[in-house]
């Protein structure tokens, strides 16, 4: 990496918020942002590994107690970061859940909950963000994790799919109403593929075992393996920085190729 890179990606004097920050992609996306400089509230609802990201970063990390689908939770969070650090340059919206089955049998319940988590999440995040983000004057930017779950549909994944679908769209119209607003701040999607992560640990019974279910998941990336959860934090740096100065409304896949076609069929 050369010198010039490395300075676009710098995110010291910044301050970033990370939902979902107690574990997988979220911390890798904690201890990545913090690693370029910046000052990172780590929020969750699992205050133990929250803190725990925290305490492994060191002084330029916090934890936050939120339930990303309480909106006066996200008030006081966001007044907790203004009043102490004042004011907030960067949210990965991160924090995610997903359950799967025959869509038959998908309760009202489950389904509530993924859009209250992955759907409502993140739109009050962005929200509360905006105003936390308008008084520092420096440029903001807000980073949503969907999944290819966003773009590629399953038959036994339908409420997830559908909640990423809105996470989606939700990026798209905030960056498109920041820039009419004329604020300063870009909104971007991150979609990954299959992450090994706590995430896939409920569905290992489903393969016999956590390492079956790798190697199969596995074989359906072209790359030939799961992603690790500091893959998915680089994107997050990279569209948090200056680098990505000039990108809004768009979404980057990190996916190993899993959505750019179909497999081999005919001459392999
Ligand atoms: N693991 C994968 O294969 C995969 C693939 C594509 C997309 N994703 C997405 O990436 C994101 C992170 O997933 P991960 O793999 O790191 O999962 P994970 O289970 O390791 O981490 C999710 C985190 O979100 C937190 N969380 C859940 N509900 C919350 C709430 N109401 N408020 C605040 N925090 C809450 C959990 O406590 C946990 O720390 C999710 O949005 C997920 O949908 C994951």
């Amino acid at each position: 990496m050369t010198l010039t890179e490395r300075s676009m990606l710098d995110l010291t004097g910044r301050v970033a918020l990370v939902t979902g920050g107690a574990s997988g992609i979220g911390r890798a996306s904690a201890h990545a942002l913090a690693a370029q400089g910046a000052r990172v509230i780590v929020a969750d609802i699992n205050e133990t590994g929250g803190v725990e990201t925290a305490e492994t970063i060191g002084n330029a990390a916090g934890f936050v107690h939120l339930d990303v689908t309480d909106e006066a939770a996200w008030c006081r969070a966001l007044d907790y970061v203004i009043s102490t650090e004042g004011g907030l340059d960067i949210l990965a919206n991160v924090a995610g859940i997903g359950t799967g089955g025959d869509f038959e049998d998908l309760a009202l319940s489950d389904w509530n909950r993924m859009m209250a988590v992955n759907a409502t999440g993140p739109y009050l995040g962005c929200k509360h963000a905006i105003r936390a983000m308008s008084g520092s004057g420096r440029p903001g930017a807000i980073i949503n994790v969907g999944s290819i779950a966003a773009d590629r549909a399953a038959p036994d994944l339908v409420g997830y799919c559908a909640s990423k679908g809105a996470l989606r769209m939700l990026s798209k119209s905030v960056a498109l109403h920041c820039a009419h607003k004329g604020y300063p701040i870009r909104c971007n999607a991150v979609h990954p593929t299959y992450v090994d992560s706590e995430m896939l640990d409920p569905i290992a019974d489903l393969y016999g075992s956590r390492e079956a279910m790798v190697q199969a998941m596995s074989r359906l990336v072209p790359l030939g393996r799961l992603a690790k959860p500091a893959d998915i934090a680089a994107a997050v740096v990279f569209l948090a920085s200056d680098g990505a100065a000039m990108i809004t409304g768009t979404e980057l896949f990190v996916d190993g190729g899993h959505t750019a076609g179909v497999p081999p069929s005919h001459f392999a």
